[in-house]
């Protein structure tokens, strides 16, 4: 799923070029990296086929050059004209892939998170791919360390999962870290095409119609496959999460948990970009052209140009050729209210 548009990571993210898409730790893309993490998933009696991406339009040439940089060969990229969230991409991704007649598992991934352990996560996929195998969905649980919001969370016994709560208000988030028996939801998911499609046809017959007309008016061109546009605009716009995650525990649809415990981090926002960064002595992560004095706990992101500070703590700098940011670490979500004034304000 590499169709989001990272608002948070203003102004590196952009419209046209999106956070999934950017180096931001190590030396590849997030969007790379969750492509070689799925790659490596084969083993003897573990087959992985070529990765199907769904994404905009708009970043059809970003995906196939930076997938020929890691030597990868997509299995078909599916374009959307409009971004309709996650139910509809991962919709085209089990049609397109029922295609072949055979009802593979998929392992749906994020393009926009980092691991910093490759084994566990690996681990962890093979077995939530064999857990799939019946016809379970399966969510890769990751144990919370704070009352994010801006998460999923799953209560579960053992596999069994209880109940999933999509983005809880932050009084209900507390309440469950203090109750302990909560995961976050990775935003993973390893089910069958036909498990998914089944569960969507029960809760969102809707999104499922409708995402099927416009995969079948399609039109191919090489390993790009375009839905139909007008049929997909009519699409419901829906998470995973919310179309169908939440409405599995007690239904005919089981759904089961599988841990994760690999680094996760979702880089949602500046702070976490620091968090997962190469820190120096006083805790300063650099990138490019980045001087420093008596600075500590500070990101600074030269893009461009040389940028100095000094004597700051607790800030985040953010230098691109045409915007600049600079704001407290402890404020980096509210980045999100500065695009959408800037949307507004044209
Ligand atoms: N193709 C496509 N089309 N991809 C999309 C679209 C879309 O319209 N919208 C979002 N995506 C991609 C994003 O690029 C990202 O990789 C992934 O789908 C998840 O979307 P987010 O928008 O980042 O979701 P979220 O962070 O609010 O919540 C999800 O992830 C959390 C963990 O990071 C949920 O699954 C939560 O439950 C989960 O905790
Ligand atoms: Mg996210």
């Amino acid at each position: 799923m590499a169709g989001g548009s990272g608002t948070r990571l203003w102004p590196l993210s952009r419209a046209g070029y999106p956070k999934q898409f950017l180096v931001l730790s190590g030396n590849s893309s997030l969007f790379q990296q969750a492509a070689e993490r799925l790659a490596a998933l084969a083993e003897p009696g573990l087959a992985v086929a070529a990765p199907l991406v769904v994404g905009n339009e708009e970043h059809r040439f970003l995906v196939l050059e930076q997938l020929r940089e890691v030597r990868l060969t997509p299995g078909a990229v599916l374009l959307e004209p409009c971004g309709r969230n996650t139910a509809p991409a991962v919709t085209l991704a089990a049609l397109q892939a029922a295609l072949e007649g055979r009802d593979p598992i998929l392992v749906v991934t994020p393009a926009d998170q980092t691991v910093t352990d490759p084994a566990a996560f690996a681990a962890a996929m093979r077995q939530a791919a064999r857990r799939a195998a019946d016809g379970s969905l399966v969510v890769l649980g990751v144990t919370p360390d704070r009352p994010e919001t801006g998460y999923g969370y799953i209560r579960s016994a053992g596999e069994v999962v209880q109940a999933f709560v999509e983005k809880p208000d932050l009084p209900t988030a507390q309440r469950y870290l203090s109750e302990g028996g909560y995961s976050w939801n990775a935003g993973m998911f390893v089910m069958r095409a036909s498990s998914w499609l089944q569960a969507l046809a029960e809760f969102r017959p809707d999104i499922l119609a409708a995402t099927e007309a416009a995969f079948a008016q399609r039109q191919q061109d090489s390993v790009f496959v375009r839905p139909d546009k007008t049929l997909f605009a009519a699409v419901p716009s829906e998470s995973v999460d919310y179309a169908v995650m939440e409405r599995c525990p007690g239904s005919a649809h089981p759904l089961a948990m599988v841990p994760l415990s690999a680094g996760w981090n979702d880089l949602g926002a500046w702070e976490a970009v620091w968090q997962v960064g190469e820190k120096d002595a006083s805790g300063n992560v650099t990138r490019g052209d980045a001087l420093l004095s008596n600075c500590r706990n500070t990101l600074v992101h030269a893009g461009s140009r040389l940028v100095a500070a000094v004597g700051v703590e607790n800030v985040m700098v953010v230098e691109t050729p045409d915007a600049v940011l600079v704001i407290d670490r402890a404020r980096s979500q509210e980045v999100k209210a500065i695009v959408e004034r800037l949307q507004k304000e044209g």
